[in-house]
């Protein structure tokens, strides 16, 4: 008989020494969960929260160090604007009701994208969100809003060609892969271990375009609403058997 094995099972595969230092993930399959069970797309996104929870809290449990997660893209704005207006709605009570959590978990909140172009009162949220985590030294869970990769590197661009703008000769020399990185929105994060992408699409969706040159890529056919620990240690355990090469011979 084929028995299933436990979380408990599953979590002594994982050793604790060599967690990767950055997952992120591409939550995707919200819709279709609801679809399959004739319900309006927001019950998807609403189920999806208690994953985006569930993870969070199996990340800081095992003491990964940084979680970003695919909240919202640049392109979702085309979906219609009753599904926009409801996600952001989701969002802002998702944030007042899990600061005291994520006090408990010692997580620390924060936000990448094009945040300034967000309604006024999810940014108010936000702030207010990363100013009450602030304090806290465990998990850094940052949620991509009104991101994408290309958009990242634009705003990169931007900035560093408006500090070579006021130099007479700039030396183009100093631009390396190291100085550029600074100029992205995760600056101060390393450059994740880890992707995981639910829902089966084999894709990026312009997600970390930079920072995901050499991560390690799980995709799952689970619809992100259905996402557990279990889940997350079955990836953890996978990244950890894989030979990482970064393209030289090992
Ligand atoms: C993809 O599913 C998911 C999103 C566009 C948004 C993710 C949002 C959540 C998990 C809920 C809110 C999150 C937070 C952090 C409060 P989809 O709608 O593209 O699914 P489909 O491809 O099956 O249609």
């Amino acid at each position: 008989m084929k028995t299933r094995t436990s979380n408990a099972d599953l979590h002594s595969q994982i050793d604790l020494k060599r967690l990767p230092q950055h997952i992120a993930v591409i939550m995707d399959g919200n819709g279709r969960w609801a679809r399959k069970r004739h319900l309006p797309r927001i019950a998807g996104h609403r189920a999806g929260i208690g994953a985006v929870r569930q993870v969070v809290e199996a990340c800081a449990r095992l003491g990964v160090p940084c979680l970003t997660l695919y909240a919202f893209s640049v392109e979702n704005w085309k979906r219609p604007h009753t599904e926009v207006k409801l996600l952001m709605g989701l969002l802002r009570e998702y944030l007042k009701k899990e600061i005291k959590e994520l006090n408990r978990n010692n997580i620390r909140f924060g936000a990448i994208g094009r945040i300034a172009s967000l309604p006024e009162p999810v940014q108010h949220d936000l702030r207010e969100t990363i100013e009450k985590t602030s304090s806290s030294t465990g998990l850094r869970l940052t949620l991509a809003l009104n991101y994408g990769g290309r958009s990242e590197l634009i705003d990169a661009v931007r900035d560093l060609a408006s500090e070579l703008n006021g130099k007479d000769a700039p030396d183009l020399e100093a631009i390396t892969e190291q100085s550029f990185s600074r100029y992205l929105y995760t600056r101060d994060m390393p450059d994740p271990d880890l992707l995981i992408r639910t829902s089966g699409e084999m894709r990026l969706s312009n997600f970390l375009l930079w920072q995901v040159a050499y991560s390690e890529i799980w995709v799952t056919d689970i619809l992100w609403p259905d996402f557990t620990e279990r889940e997350l240690f079955q990836a953890v355990i996978d990244f950890q058997r894989r030979e990482r090469r970064y393209g030289g011979l090992g």
